[in-house]
């Protein structure tokens, strides 16, 4: 087992990795000292898959839980959903120091960390995420919220979990399409922060596609522990921590105007991080060379490198990433790329270079 911490002073936490460590929810929810009563938050897919484990795990240790499950999907990340988990919360009469534990994909972690943000002002929670974007981003640095009609997580906290357990044994069950939209996180953490990953990840993507265990372990605990270096010097994104957000400002914007539904977000990133590699050699010198070696290495990851945007849907991309929340005063800042490793945040982007990277076509040449 694997263990990296989020450095957050009083609020510090440990993310554990290893196979089969949900058998071991219970014991560290005890370690934890945390309450007697809980409330294991899951979807549809993953509560028949692992629900039963976790309440074993969590009864074996004297803690008195039930299982909520909410329908599968990004759609379920609304405030009607957190209402029913309310509801579901007050009927077992959960307390002050009563917990939750999300478990599940991202959806289900934004969703239960913001309803244990919230029910009685706050009570403790647990992130077990389930698929490998929660495992490498979502669960680890307490952004937790749902979705509106008007856009994609405007309703939220910071609120950091107490322990987050990545239970790599649950990978194996995830589809083949949602573990490769995954790995479009684990690369961008290569991309922008650690060369030597990127090179890991050119050599060792035939034994990630197979989801090797010991590949798994290494990567997952090295992409957390750069997310929880970012999130202990930057907590609240004041800074640093926008970093995180290389290739998001198209990749959302493909994501709003497909309606979420041609493309997961680990494609749309894809497509937003090449993108956002052409703009950065034009802006920053990042070097061409490495812009192909960032398509490769997507394209080994058998995630999409090609743009294909119907001339009609151009403006409408360019819209629809002018209604990003993180826009300020009309002005969208990027983060762009020197070189594979490094980049830099709050890049302007002249409208001309954009349209010129989207006209292409292509986000690779
Ligand atoms: N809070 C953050 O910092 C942060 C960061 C990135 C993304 N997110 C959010 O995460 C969400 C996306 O998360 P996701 O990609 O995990 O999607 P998801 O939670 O919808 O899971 C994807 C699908 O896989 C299923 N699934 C999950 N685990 C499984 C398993 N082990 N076996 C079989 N099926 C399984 C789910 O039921 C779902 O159908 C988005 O809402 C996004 O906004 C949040
Ligand atoms: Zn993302």
């Amino acid at each position: 087992m694997r263990i990296v911490k989020v450095p957050l002073g009083r609020r510090s936490y440990q993310i554990q990795i290893g196979a089969g460590l949900l058998n071991n929810l219970g014991r560290e929810c005890a370690r934890l000292k945390l309450g007697h009563r809980c409330a294991v938050i899951s979807d549809r897919n993953v509560a028949p898959l692992y629900g039963k484990r976790a309440v074993h795990s969590l009864e074996r240790d004297g803690f008195a839980s039930f299982l909520l499950t909410v329908p599968a999907g990004e759609t379920a990340k609304s405030l009607k959903t957190v209402q029913v988990c309310y509801d579901g919360l007050a009927r077992h009469r959960l307390e002050r120091n009563s917990f939750v534990v999300a478990l599940g994909g991202g959806v289900v972690g934004d969703l239960a960390g913001f309803v244990a943000a919230t029910y009685l002002r706050g009570i403790p929670f647990v992130q077990v995420p389930t698929t490998l974007l929660a495992q490498v981003d979502s669960s680890v640095g307490g952004k937790v919220g749902v979705n509106l009609e008007a856009g994609k997580n405007l309703v939220g906290a910071f609120y950091q979990p107490r322990m987050v357990l990545c239970d790599l044994t649950t990978l194996k069950s995830l589809p083949p399409r949602e573990y490769r939209s995954g790995l479009a996180e684990v690369i961008k953490y290569g991309i922008i922060r650690d060369r030597a990953l990127f090179e890991k990840l050119e050599r060792e993507m035939p034994k990630l596609l197979r989801r090797d265990g010991k590949t798994l372990a290494d990567i997952i605990a090295r992409c957390c522990q750069i997310k929880a270096e970012v999130v202990g010097a930057d907590e609240t994104e004041g800074g640093l921590r926008a970093i995180l957000n290389f290739g998001h400002s198209i990749g959302h914007a493909l994501e709003a105007i497909s309606h979420y539904g041609k493309y997961l977000h680990g494609e749309a990133i894809s497509l937003g991080q090449l993108a956002a590699a052409r703009i950065s050699s034009s802006l920053l010198g990042f070097p061409s060379p490495e812009v192909e070696r960032i398509a490769e290495l997507f394209k080994r990851a058998r995630l999409p490198i090609n743009l294909n945007l119907a001339a009609a849907q151009k403006p409408r991309l360019l819209r629809a990433m002018a209604v990003d929340k993180k826009v300020r005063n009309g002005e969208i800042k990027f983060v762009l790329a020197r070189r594979i490793g490094r980049v830099e945040i709050g890049q302007r982007v002249p409208p001309n270079v954009l349209q010129r990277v989207l006209a292409t076509g292509k986000t690779s040449s």
